[in-house]
């Protein structure tokens, strides 16, 4: 579903950042990993390449046997709006459309009637207990309020693929246990391929791995057992 090859991404020139170096990965259809790591380790990095949003300077990204840097602008665009949904560290809402335009704009590219698509998106909004702020633009809530929209937006179009950045970082634990029902509610009716990057053990739990970035390696990857699991 998801492999990279000896991948590395590396900033800069004169002082060059090694953001990424030699990662092998592999995501098999339905597998839910988790992505631990100190901060600057390479997380982020990591979902952008497999987005399409950033490239690798060396090594291969391949979904569903498929380089994406094979594929031209359009058709990685097309990629991303049809498998993968993405839940950005920053949210990257778009500030002058509401929350309800917000998470049905995913439909909307995707060709969906605008009716359709906000009817879909309202029902996404309660799902993630936002239904009272449907007419409300990014600046007129709060942050946990605004990572639930962008959670809400790339959920909508039930993708294959879901690259999540630290999707409970800004909520409070029971908000943050919500979600992570709603992402267990996704994977069990879709099969959803879920990468997720978190510094919370609770929510690698629901992971099925974790692996773990140091300085832009992986230097583990475990298999989350039923016995961490139930927290023995
Ligand atoms: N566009 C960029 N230009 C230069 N350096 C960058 C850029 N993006 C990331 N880096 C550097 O690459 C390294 C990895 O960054 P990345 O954002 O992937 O870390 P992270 O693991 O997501 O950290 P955090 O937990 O703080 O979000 C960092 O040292 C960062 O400073
Ligand atoms: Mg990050």
């Amino acid at each position: 579903m998801i492999e990279l090859q000896n991948v590395s991404r590396s900033f800069g020139d004169a002082k060059l950042v090694q953001a990424l170096n030699q990662v092998n990965l592999r995501l098999a259809q339905g597998e839910r990993v988790a992505v631990m790591g100190p901060s600057g380790s390479g997380k982020s990095t990591l979902l952008n390449l497999i987005c399409g949003l950033d490239e690798p300077s060396t090594g291969a990204i391949k979904i569903d046997n498929v380089d994406i840097a094979s594929l031209d602008d359009d058709s990685r665009t097309r990629l991303r709006r049809q498998k993968i949904g993405m839940i950005f560290q920053t949210f990257n809402l778009l500030p002058t459309l509401t929350a309800l335009e917000n998470v049905s704009l995913p439909l909307r590219l995707n060709g969906v009637a605008k009716k359709d698509a906000e009817q879909r998106a309202t029902a996404m909004l309660q799902k993630v207990g936002l239904a009272g702020r449907a007419a409300h633009r990014p600046d007129q809530m709060s942050g946990g309020e605004r990572q639930r929209i962008a959670i809400a937006r790339a959920l909508i179009f039930a993708p294959p693929v879901l690259l999540a950045d630290e999707p409970t970082g800004n909520l409070d634990s029971k908000t943050g246990e919500e979600i992570l029902a709603l992402l267990d509610e996704l994977h069990r009716e879709f099969n959803t391929t879920i990468l997720m990057v978190t510094h919370n053990e609770e929510a690698a739990l629901h992971c099925d791995r974790v692996i773990r970035l140091r300085d832009g390696q992986i230097i583990s990857s475990s298999a989350v057992t039923a016995r961490t699991a139930e927290g023995q």
